[in-house]
């Protein structure tokens, strides 16, 4: 239906076409007319001028559908009605049947034009909605990008911000309380004498000592400086040390030794990925253990997080794996976006029935061997952060 109604478009865009296809259509009609005499003699001569007609009248349009029929009529008083191969005035029989034939005409090729200029209509219907579906698509794909663009420059910032506040805070307020705590313990030891105030003091003191001792830790969660002084191996190895302290969760680190530097971005990523991992095993799995191996070969570093706690079912699983990318900073998704950005994938994975759950973080990198004064530098600076 679709490609007749294409044809019938495509003929009734050219109007000499339409002509001369309804003049082919009338010589036919008249020669298969002309072919069955033997068999209808002059008996119904304008029996084979109805099918000419109707395909007239759907393909060519009125105009070309009147031609037709003339030429079909004269040409079928001409071959077929007797007296053959003469123009005869027709008899009145012929006549009453030649007028009913015309009617016959007239109404096929009124039906016929009405069902064109549907068809018409409706093909043009359809290729209005295939042009907004078509422009809806490209619109859709470039939101769709503009929110990629957006989520990676969101996640940027957000890097960039807790720098900045970790920054300030161990700079100023650290220091600050830092000076604080020797007045206070000055202040303590001018006043030991007064034996009550003495003990008030120094439970002040022990308060600031805590508080200052907490900021610093804060600060160092938000962004150790470690990451971007001594790199990824030392940085996750102090985190996962006071991690363990926190958690009570045992946690086996493996990652080569002197595992070399890369590049800001894929270092903050790989802490965050680890970072954010092992506080899910924390939160959801129950594990009492964890492992963090990292490794790297064919130019790709592999982050592999995993627990033994209560594990992840598969709807569970596919829930977080569909979820669109483009939401960022929602634990997993976010991890993944993150990844998404550097060139790198996330697989979640379950280890069965309770056996816990093991994240795979798959990253390009081409690590760079740290030089030996950064090496003996990272280790010292591991110690004193310890
Ligand atoms: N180690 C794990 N063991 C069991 N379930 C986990 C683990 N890590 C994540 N999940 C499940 O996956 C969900 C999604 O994790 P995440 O995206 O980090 O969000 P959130 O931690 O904010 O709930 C969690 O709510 C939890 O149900
Ligand atoms: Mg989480």
């Amino acid at each position: 239906m679709g490609s007749l109604a294409a044809i019938s478009a495509r003929i009734s865009s050219n109007a000499a076409a339409r002509y001369i296809v309804a003049l082919a259509a009338a010589i036919l009609a008249v020669a298969a007319r002309w072919l069955l005499s033997p068999i209808l003699g002059d008996y119904l001569p304008y029996v084979t001028l109805y099918p000419a007609i109707a395909f007239g009248a759907w393909f060519c349009g009125v105009g070309p559908s009147v031609l037709l029929t003339v030429v079909g009529i004269v040409g079928a008083r001409y071959f077929i009605v007797v007296p053959r191969y003469s123009l005869s005035i027709p008899d009145v029989p012929q006549g009453v049947g030649l007028l009913v034939f015309c009617a016959g005409a007239a109404l096929i090729i009124a039906i016929g034009e009405l069902v064109r200029r549907d068809s018409a209509s409706l093909q043009r219907a359809q290729s209005d909605l295939e042009e907004r579906v078509q422009q809806r698509t490209a619109e859709l794909a470039a939101a769709n990008h503009n929110l990629g663009e957006l989520s990676a420059r969101l996640l940027h910032l957000q890097d960039e911000e807790r720098r900045r506040i970790a920054r300030e805070l161990h700079d100023s307020v650290g220091q600050t309380l830092a000076a604080l705590s020797m007045n206070l313990a000055a202040v303590g030891a001018d006043i030991e004498r007064l034996a009550k105030t003495a003990t008030t003091i120094a439970d002040s003191t022990a308060l600031v000592n805590d508080m200052s001792s907490d900021i610093r830790t804060i600060s160092y969660l938000l962004h150790p400086p470690l990451l971007d002084e001594a790199g990824l191996s030392s940085a996750l190895t102090w985190y996962i040390r006071g991690f363990s302290e926190r958690s009570k969760i045992e946690v086996e680190l493996r990652i080569p030794e002197n595992f070399g530097r890369l590049s800001r971005d894929l270092e903050t990523a790989i802490f965050r990925v680890v970072q954010e991992c092992l506080t899910n095993i924390h939160r959801h799995s129950g594990s009492s253990v964890a492992k963090v191996f990292i490794s790297h070969a064919d130019g790709h570093v592999r982050v592999e997080v995993g627990d033994k706690g209560k594990g992840i079912s598969p709807q569970k699983r596919a829930e977080i794996i569909s979820s669109p990318a483009a939401i960022p900073g929602v634990g997993i998704r976010g991890m993944r976006e993150r990844l998404r950005q550097l060139g790198g994938t996330l697989d979640v994975q379950s280890n069965g029935e309770g056996k816990g759950m093991t994240v795979t973080a798959l990253l390009p990198a081409e690590v760079a061997p740290p030089p030996m004064e950064a090496r003996s530098a990272a280790a010292s600076s591991l110690e004193a952060s310890a």
